[in-house]
């Protein structure tokens, strides 16, 4: 494992992204950084984070033979490897919020950030990027249903060994994405996550609330919701959420 750890950068994803193309970098290459002035998070979002608290960091992985029609078991390796890392510390329950935030009870722990490096149909390189509250006792208000390990468990953790706890233990999940066994891969997910089969209640991009159930995720990483009327609708990213606070 090739750990390169910084002080301050813009974003591990952005600087990993860039070493990659200017050089032949090797597989499982980590850059960690005590703290980034433009963390990004999904959607646009910025990722805050206190300095020299938490875990944020990025993995450059490569690959033979993936195809971008897949793409989703490898965000669910991810999650996976990472969950199964936390688990180690923390005996309360902890879930995949779909498509891969990790939940303490209802909480947000970490947060995932993958860009992929694709040629033809293939993804050949991806950056995962991820956030990991550690430390962190105190979050900006704006933020809410945040956590932390030291919040969740009361226990100030060694974020270097944490570090390399996560690295080997997605490097152990990723072996489902090498292997092909997808099938088996998305039985575990599902198995973790966040609301599977039990009703919630949804936002739609239009802002109506709506009660449905999760009863499916597809390999593109669409999201299957059975509605009132017991139909099944597909969703991506930006077509839904968990409504707030009441899910
Ligand atoms: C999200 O939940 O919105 C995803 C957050 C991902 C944050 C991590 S921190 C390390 C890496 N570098 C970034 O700029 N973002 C990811």
């Amino acid at each position: 494992m090739n750990i390169i750890k910084l002080d301050a950068i813009e974003s591990t994803n952005f600087y990993l992204k860039e070493l990659a193309v200017k050089n032949d970098v090797e597989s499982y290459t980590v850059v960690s950084a005590n703290y980034q002035i433009a963390g990004r998070g999904q959607m646009g979002a910025t990722w805050h984070s206190e300095i020299g608290k938490n875990l944020t960091f990025s993995i450059l992985i490569k690959f033979d033979s993936l195809e971008i029609e897949h793409q989703f078991y490898l965000s669910m390796a991810v999650s996976l490897g990472l969950l199964a890392a936390i688990r180690m510390h923390i005996s309360s329950p902890l879930f995949i919020k779909w498509p891969n935030d990790i939940l303490a009870e209802k909480d947000k722990l970490a947060g995932i950030l993958i860009e992929n490096i694709v040629s033809g149909n293939a993804i050949k390189q991806t950056v995962i990027g991820i956030g990991l509250n550690v430390n962190q006792e105190q979050f900006p208000a704006t933020i809410g249903n945040v956590t932390s390990l030291k919040n969740v468990t009361g226990i100030f953790l060694d974020t270097d060994l944490l570090l390399e706890t996560i690295v080997i233990s997605i490097q152990n999940f990723m072996g489902y994405v090498e292997r092909k066994e997808f099938e088996q891969l998305k039985k575990i997910y599902l198995k973790s996550l966040y609301k599977y089969k039990k009703p919630a209640m949804f936002e739609d991009k239009k802002g109506a609330i709506f009660l449905g159930k999760i009863v499916d995720v597809f390999e593109d990483g669409k999201l299957v919701v059975e509605l009132e009327d017991e139909k099944n609708r597909k969703f991506n990213l930006k077509e839904i959420k968990f409504a707030s606070r009441r899910s």
